[in-house]
C-alpha cells in the first residue's frame, strides 16, 4: 500500500496502528483471496468518468485514496478503531432510527458494506443496494456479503448520479460518506436522494458530529481528510431541509456522531392539488 509520509496520521499515528493495532493477517487474506483486477473489472461501470474532488485526493494518508486495493483491505481493520465506543454501536444507530418497512433500500458510498450488510440483515427481504464509487471497495463489500451469505447488489457509481429513475426506493442511506465530499456534492447528494426517493420514503445519514467536531479542529488534522473541516462548518440538517425532506431531525451519536432524518413529504402538486385548482399551481410556479 503507497502511503504519504507527511501527514501527522503518516508520522505519529500509522506505525502505532501498524504494529499494535491493525490486524496484518486479516488484511493479507482479503488481499490474498481474491484475483482484484478481475472482481474490479467485473464490477466497473465502464461509463464512469471520476470526479476531481474524488480521484485527486488521498484520504487516510493513503496515496490514490479510495480508487486503491490498498484502501479496501485495510478500511475494516482500521475502522474497527475509528468510531468510538464502539463500529457496532454507532452503525446500529442508523438501523434503529429507521421507522418505516422499507423494501427497496440504496445505500450510497457503501464502502466495504459493513453498513449495507446490517440493512439486508434488518430486512431480509428487502432488494438492498450499495452504490460507491471504488470497484476496489465494492470487491471487498461484495466478498463480505458472499461470506456472510447475503444477497445484495454492488452498483460502481457517483452518489450524486446515480442512474437509477424517479422514485424507485423506500429508504436511502449513507454512513460516513458526507464528511468525505464537498459541501456541494453533499448537498446535490441529498437532492438525488430526494429524486430517488417514493412519498414518504425516508433519508437517513449517519456521520461525525458537525458541532463535536467544530470544537476539535485538531482531530480533524490528524487524519487526512480534505473536505472535513467544510463538513464540520455546515449542518447536515439544514442541508436536507433545502432539498426539499421534511420532518428532518438530527439526533447525537454517541456525543462524537450524529444521525439525521428525513421524510420525503407529499409534493407541492398534490398538496395543492394543482390539477384542479390552476390559480395556485400558477401562485405556486410563480413563487419558484
Ligand atoms: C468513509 S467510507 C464509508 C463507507 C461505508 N459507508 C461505511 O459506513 O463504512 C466513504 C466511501 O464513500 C465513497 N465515496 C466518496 N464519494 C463518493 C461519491 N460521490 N459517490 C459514491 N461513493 C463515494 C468512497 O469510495 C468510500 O468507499
Amino acid at each position: 500500500m503507497s502511503t504519504r509520509s507527511d501527514t501527522l496520521f503518516e508520522r505519529f499515528l500509522a506505525p502505532v496502528f501498524r504494529t499494535f493495532l491493525i490486524n496484518q493477517d486479516e488484511m493479507q487474506q482479503l488481499y490474498k483471496s481474491i484475483d482484484w483486477e478481475a472482481a474490479s473489472h467485473r464490477l466497473s461501470n465502464p461509463a464512469l468518468t471520476y470526479p476531481a474532488y474524488y480521484k485527486e485526493q488521498n484520504f487516510h494518508g493513503i496515496q490514490g485514496g479510495y480508487l486503491t486495493i490498498g484502501a479496501a483491505v485495510s478500511y475494516d481493520p482500521i475502522t474497527r478503531y475509528a468510531l468510538p465506543p464502539g463500529e457496532n454501536l454507532v452503525r446500529q444507530s442508523l438501523m434503529d432510527g429507521i421507522q418505516t418497512q422499507p423494501r427497496r433500500i440504496l445505500d450510497l458510498g457503501c464502502g466495504t458494506g459493513s453498513s449495507t450488510l446490517l440493512l439486508k440483515q434488518k430486512f431480509p427481504k428487502a432488494e438492498v443496494i450499495g452504490l460507491d464509487l471504488s470497484p476496489y471497495m465494492l470487491v471487498a463489500a461484495e466478498q463480505k456479503a458472499q461470506k456472510a451469505g447475503i444477497e445484495i447488489q454492488w452498483r460502481h457509481n457517483q452518489a450524486e448520479r446515480t442512474g437509477f429513475p424517479d422514485a424507485s426506493f423506500d429508504l436511502v442511506t449513507a454512513s460516513l460518506l458526507f464528511h468525505e465530499t464537498p459541501v456541494a456534492i453533499a448537498k446535490a447528494i441529498l437532492r438525488e436522494s430526494y429524486r430517488l426517493l417514493t412519498v414518504g420514503g425516508e433519508v437517513l445519514i449517519l456521520d461525525g458530529s458537525q458541532r463535536s467536531l467544530r470544537q476539535a479542529e485538531w482531530l480533524t488534522n490528524i487524519f487526512e481528510e480534505p473536505y472535513i473541516q467544510d463538513y464540520a462548518a455546515g449542518s447536515v440538517d439544514a442541508w436536507m431541509g433545502a432539498a426539499g425532506f421534511g420532518d428532518v431531525r438530527t439526533q447525537d451519536v454517541w456525543l462524537l456522531h450524529q444521525l439525521t432524518r428525513g421524510v420525503k413529504p407529499l409534493s407541492q402538486s398534490v398538496k395543492f392539488s394543482t390539477v384542479e385548482q390552476p390559480e395556485i399551481r400558477d401562485a405556486a410556479w410563480a413563487a419558484g
